[in-house]
């Protein structure tokens, strides 16, 4: 049986571009399953994009537990399976081998297939990418701009000099040897992302790192409109923020004016019940005495 990630290698062999979305919740991965998304990840942007933080370094494993979670329940409810889903190890979680490979096998326990952490983690003294690996765990890499580490680099553009470019590039390498089955560049010029998706075995995703990259991934709340703020690298391929604007509108307008809920979103009483709880009100001169000996729940039926 074919490994749901081999559509990675897959496409980076044809040629193919791969399209992965990253999202948090059930219905909008069951959403772009259906649409025919290659992968979902679960990204730490999370943090920014639905917590309401300025960055993802607040992410917590309990943040990423409790979505990626969601985003596997929508792929089971969609009309394809087995798409990958990637889980992004938040800030901190993967600063040592043995963190890192607890953290991550509680995130495939939830049904992601791979983790995707940022940076090499080269230079340490056993490659905590390797060991993940060695454990049953698919990596991503993730290089350019790295948010977690947003407070320690130069900028967001990344790779404009030789200087910056070269490493990059090494790095890449590097994940592709120590076994990455791909690897986000994300705000990397164009023209380094495009060597790099040349000299390297495993696929390119890029965000913001131009189009010769194997493939591109987006967050859903800019792809669909929600996000009020627009970077240089989203395309909005929807404006629906005015439309949860509007819909908001008309709901409040509509309660406040008496206009919603109608008839037809109520449950009426039988005709005859309902004069018979009338005269029982109207005889029943104790009836609201009594009311509070009366359990409200015991015998309701819920619809
Ligand atoms: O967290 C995220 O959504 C990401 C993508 C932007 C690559 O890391």
């Amino acid at each position: 049986m074919l490994s749901p990630l081999s559509v990675f290698a897959a496409k980076k062999r044809s040629g193919e571009k791969i399209a992965m979305i990253s999202l948090y919740d059930a219905p909008s991965a069951q959403i772009a399953c259906d649409a025919g998304a290659d992968a979902l990840l679960v990204g730490d942007s999370l943090g920014n994009v639905i917590l309401g933080y300025p960055n993802t370094i607040p992410v917590t494993m309990e943040d990423m537990k409790r979505h990626t979670a969601a985003v596997v329940r929508g792929v089971a409810q969609s009309g394809r399976k087995d798409v990958p889903v990637v889980a992004d190890l938040p800030f901190g979680s993967y600063a040592t081998i043995e963190d890192a490979v607890k953290n991550s096998v509680a995130l495939m326990q939830l049904g992601a297939h791979a983790v995707k952490l940022e940076g090499t983690t080269e230079g340490t003294p056993e490659n905590t990418i390797t060991k993940l690996i060695q454990n049953g765990i698919p990596v991503m890499g993730h290089l350019g701009f790295t948010p977690q580490s947003l407070l320690t680099i130069d900028g967001v553009v990344q790779g404009k000099t030789l200087e910056t470019a070269w490493p990059l590039i090494s790095s890449a390498k590097f994940l592709s040897q120590s076994g990455c089955f791909a690897v986000v560049l994300e705000a990397v010029v164009q023209e380094v992302a495009a060597l790099t998706t040349q000299v390297i075995e495993i696929a390119t995703i890029g965000i913001g790192s131009g189009a010769e990259c194997d493939g591109q991934v987006l967050v859903w709340n800019d792809l669909v409109g929600i996000t009020p703020k627009t970077f240089r690298f989203v395309q909005r391929y929807a404006e629906t923020r005015s439309v949860w604007a509007s819909a908001a509108e008309s709901f409040i307008t509509e309660v406040q004016a008496s206009q919603f809920p109608l008839n037809t979103h109520a449950w009426q009483m039988e005709p005859d019940k309902l004069e018979e709880l009338r005269h029982h009100i109207k005889d029943d001169s104790d009836w609201l005495d009594s009311a509070d000996d009366l359990n409200p729940w015991t015998d309701v039926k819920l619809p």
